[in-house]
């Protein structure tokens, strides 16, 4: 793959998870900022659908809770690239189930608005299933190359941040539900001037509706309009709005208030009033929160004493009025109002509205109704009269300030915890470079050898995988897999060969001709490799490859300008008898020994002890050492100084994350020939960063 495709791809996942981020922190903050919103919208799917019977009461408080924190918070990680194949994973799984959710939403229409936004924006089922069909793709698109996604806080730290986004938006949704929500999305906010609202253009028509009106006498109901509206031997049960001819809807259109038990629409007398009006909105009696009731009664005497109007908005039937005023000994009167409309205006049961002029002055929920201290003047000179208009941009930034501040102190604290990795990382590597100096130019080098493991397509996904990982996170040593026949092609065609070479793991002692089941080097040559193994130890113990037989694949690999990793090693038997150094020097002796100094440049060295190889039993790495150490020696007194400095000697047999780095820091270790742990992708990588740190 070359480098400008890669960063093209490198491009479309950051904006495209930079475009999800943003859509789910907005989208989870909306809902935790307006729980009551969120469980309203919840309340009418489960009535659409006929669950209420078997939900429980609390279901659609938790879920709408839950909804949005989990939003908010996949979103911040997202965003901050955190858990990276994990958060594109969940996103992916939810884009999957919300898509054709919507999709059936759309097609069944159950509830008007999807409510994905809460009342922040407003998107019809159609809209929103085509905005789910492009997260999805978004999703897609990040799911495939989750590791290409930059990260913007260390991996050590992330869960503090995300522990932290599930805490405040937490914290966000309590303070929202007790008191009312910190941005308020809806017509009727601080500021909004309800009969400006309720206006129609001139020139234009408006929609028609009619209100009618459930009433009971002597056990029989009728419906009534207010043009029939019957005397008060008849109790009001419940209203019905329902629109009859289409037109230019504005803002507020369902807004109306009906005096009971007259019977009289008082809308337009209450948003004219120049003096103050209290609205004591409980959509429900029944389900009122009544523990501040006591200050609901001082508030009406306050009311009384200086001429304010006050009315209780219920969508309540007259027999829950007259409980509730006998219960709760409230004097004050009562209107009627729709249900849908009352929950709107504020969210809370009882909430407190206070008009003047037609225009929200100041809104308050159960708890946080004014205390006796505040009645104590009249409206006109306290500060409760006066219009509590906070701008949106000041809520805003003090949200935004709340969020950000606590989570800069974070990643401020992430940031110097790296830096003093840095710190420690760059004095290792100078450690290392001075090594590196005395080490020469050898090339430190991890190659693979996945043996008789995987088949071709399992073995083009690992080498894919290998790809991508290493091309986000570039490694600091030469890289080289060394697969079956079979998939050399294959592979050759998914590396980028600047950052992985390819290798066999082996080629015939032939030329070419009748040799049934031979691959010459010629052919490996041709199929994309640049390296073949030769001599691995079970090829001399299963196959007979003795030192004269190697000698020839040897030179048939050079010849075609293939590098090889030529393997030696000594058996158990001869460790115990302490003869390995003698079996290693006749291997190189018996095979090697004929080169020229040049060819002998494209040799690598690997010792692969045979009783580690696939053993879990590893050399020490001061064993390691000293045969390398040796090795070294034995090629100084054969091809010179200079090539003996040159040589790359790999050390082979179960090495692992684990124990690479101990093994590689020393001074003859220039790497490893890596068996089992190759044909992991994250194994793997794990050896070959055990150059970097
Ligand atoms: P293991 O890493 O599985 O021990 O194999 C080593 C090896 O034989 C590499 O050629």
């Amino acid at each position: 793959m070359n480098k400008a495709k890669h960063k093209l791809r490198w491009l479309a996942v950051n904006v495209c998870r930079i475009v999800l981020a943003v859509t789910f922190v907005f989208s989870g903050f909306v809902k935790i900022v307006d729980p009551k919103g969120t469980q309203y919208k919840f309340v009418d799917y489960i009535q659409a659908f006929g669950w209420e019977a078997w939900v429980p009461e609390f279901v659609p408080l938790a879920l709408a809770i839950s909804l949005a924190v989990f939003e908010f918070c996949v979103g911040i990680n997202m965003f901050f690239g955190m858990r990276r194949r994990f958060t594109s994973w969940l996103y992916l799984l939810f884009m999957l189930v919300m898509t054709p959710l919507t999709l059936y939403l759309w097609l069944t229409n159950p509830v008007e608005d999807c409510g994905c936004f809460g009342d922040a924006i407003t998107l019809t089922h159609a809209e929103t299933f085509i905005k789910n069909i492009v997260l999805l793709l978004m999703s897609w698109v990040v799911f495939r190359y989750f590791r290409l996604m930059t990260r913007f806080i260390s991996e050590r730290n992330q869960w503090t941040i995300s522990l932290y986004s599930i805490v405040f938006g937490l914290i966000l949704a309590c303070v929202s539900l007790y008191r009312l929500p910190v941005f308020d999305f809806r017509p009727y906010h601080v500021g909004a001037d309800l009969k400006a609202a309720m206006e129609i253009p001139e020139g234009l028509e408006g929609p028609v509706y009619e209100t009618t009106f459930v009433m009971e006498k002597d056990g029989v109901r009728e419906e009534f309009t207010l043009e029939d509206y019957p005397d008060d031997t008849w109790t009001f049960i419940e209203s019905k709005t329902k629109m009859v001819s289409e037109g230019f809807i504005p803002e507020i259109h369902d807004f109306s208030i009906i005096l009971t038990p007259e019977g009289e629409d008082i809308t337009m007398n209450v948003l004219a009033d120049t003096s103050y009006t209290f609205l004591l909105i409980a959509p429900h009696l029944e389900e009122a929160d009544d523990s501040n009731v006591d200050r609901i009664n001082e508030l009406y005497d306050y009311c009384v004493e200086h001429q304010y109007a006050f009315y209780c908005l219920t969508a309540s039937g007259d027999e829950m009025i007259e409980t509730w005023k006998e219960l709760e000994g409230a004097d004050y009167p009562f209107a009627i109002a729709d249900d849908i409309t009352l929950k709107t205006i504020v969210r809370s049961n009882p909430g407190l509205v206070l008009l003047k002029n037609g225009v929200v002055y100041n809104k308050w929920s159960c708890n946080t109704l004014p205390t006796s201290d505040q009645l104590n003047a009249p409206l006109e000179q306290s500060l409760m009269g006066r219009l509590q208009l906070d701008s949106r941009l000041m809520v805003t930034l003090r949200v935004l300030l709340w969020f950000l501040i606590p989570l800069r102190l974070v990643v401020f604290a992430d940031r110097i915890w790296v830096g003093s990795k840095l710190y420690k990382r760059m004095k290792h590597r100078k450690k290392i470079n001075n090594l590196l100096k005395t080490r020469k130019m050898r090339k430190k080098i991890v190659a693979g050898n996945w043996k008789m493991n995987l088949n071709l397509q399992e073995g083009v996904a690992l080498a894919t995988e290998l790809n991508e990982a290493l091309t986000a996170d570039k490694p600091n040593c030469d890289v080289v897999i060394c697969t079956p026949f079979i998939h050399l092609a294959s592979v050759a065609n998914v590396l980028d060969t600047n950052i992985i070479g390819l290798g066999a793991e082996n080629c015939a002692d032939k030329e070419q001709g009748a040799y049934t089941g031979e691959v010459s080097a010629a052919m490996v040559k041709s199929s994309g490799a640049q390296y073949v193994i030769l001599a691995h130890s079970a090829r001399r113990a299963y196959y007979g490859e003795t030192a004269e037989i190697l000698k020839e694949k040897v030179n048939l690999a050079l010849a075609n300008g293939l590098k090889v990793i030529f393997c030696i090693g000594e058996v158990l038997e001869e460790r115990e008898a302490e003869k390995q150094n003698e079996v290693v020097k006749e291997q190189l002796a018996g095979s090697l020994f004929d080169l020229t100094t040049e060819q002998f440049s494209n040799i690598i060295l690997a010792y692969e002890p045979v009783w580690a190889i696939g053993t879990g039993k590893t050399a020490t790495a001061e064993q390691a050492e000293e045969m390398h150490a040796f090795i070294r020696a034995t090629i100084a007194e054969q091809f010179g100084a200079e090539a003996a400095e040159n040589v790359s000697i790999l050390y082979g047999g179960s090495c692992k994350p684990s124990n690479a780095k101990e093994i590689f820091a020393k001074p003859n270790v220039d790497g490893g020939l890596i068996g089992g742990a190759a044909l992991k992708c994250a194994d793997f990588k794990g050896i070959i960063d055990a150059w970097k740190a």
